[in-house]
């Protein structure tokens, strides 16, 4: 990323080769991790790889990106919750975590998601990754946009192996990932886990 070549060139990927198209991308994510640490600066370049990688690769990838950690947990009730919806009252009452919307590219999404919640909240809380072949068949799932039929979440660890955020794909098609993809978004999840200061 010096001299005559342009930050752009990396989301350029001249082949449609699966393997190769993921490599350039772990790559690409590499290089450009090496020159700095801000979490906000990383998961933007890495929303824009994998982005233009399924792009190259013919996916119909809708969504590609990042949600973080907030450090503040959900405030406790307060009078005007007795009133509201009880889930949302049982999570202030104990201060659940929630994650905020992160870089990302496609349209606009759910800004706040609560651990435990969604595909989102259930792969932060359980630090695991969740693979959603059919979106209509995972209870809970949130539908920022109702034309996703797939999706993927992979939780985002620090060195010390603390959940600091979720990678996240949708696909317009049912069954959009393979086990490729999967291993694919689980080396740039990890890869961005170690390179990034989390000081939010
Ligand atoms: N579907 C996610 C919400 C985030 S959007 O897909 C961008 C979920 O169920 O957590």
């Amino acid at each position: 990323m010096q001299g005559n070549v342009h930050h752009a060139d990396a989301s350029t990927f001249t082949t449609a080769d699966k393997s190769e198209v993921y490599e350039t991308a772990i790559s690409s994510a590499v290089a450009l991790f090496e020159s700095q640490r801000f979490w906000a600066t990383n998961l933007a370049n890495a929303a824009s790889l994998m982005w233009h990688a399924f792009d190259a690769l013919g996916m119909h990838v809708n969504w590609a990106g990042f949600y973080v950690v907030q450090p503040r947990r959900l405030q406790k009730p307060s009078d005007a919750d007795t009133e509201g919806d009880k889930e949302v009252a049982e999570d202030k009452r104990v201060g659940k975590r929630t994650l905020m919307l992160g870089p990302f590219m496609g349209k606009v999404a759910c800004q706040i998601i609560i651990f435990g919640r969604g595909v989102c909240g259930t792969a932060a809380e359980a630090g695991t990754t969740v693979v959603v072949p059919d979106v209509e068949k995972f209870p809970g799932h949130i539908a920022c946009d109702g034309s996703t039929k797939s999706e993927v979440v992979v939780p985002i660890l620090d060195d010390a192996g603390a959940v600091r955020g979720v990678l996240d794909v949708d696909c317009l098609v049912v069954d959009g990932f393979d086990e490729t993809d999967v291993q694919f978004l689980e080396s740039l999840a990890g890869l961005i886990g170690r390179s990034c200061e989390w000081d939010l």
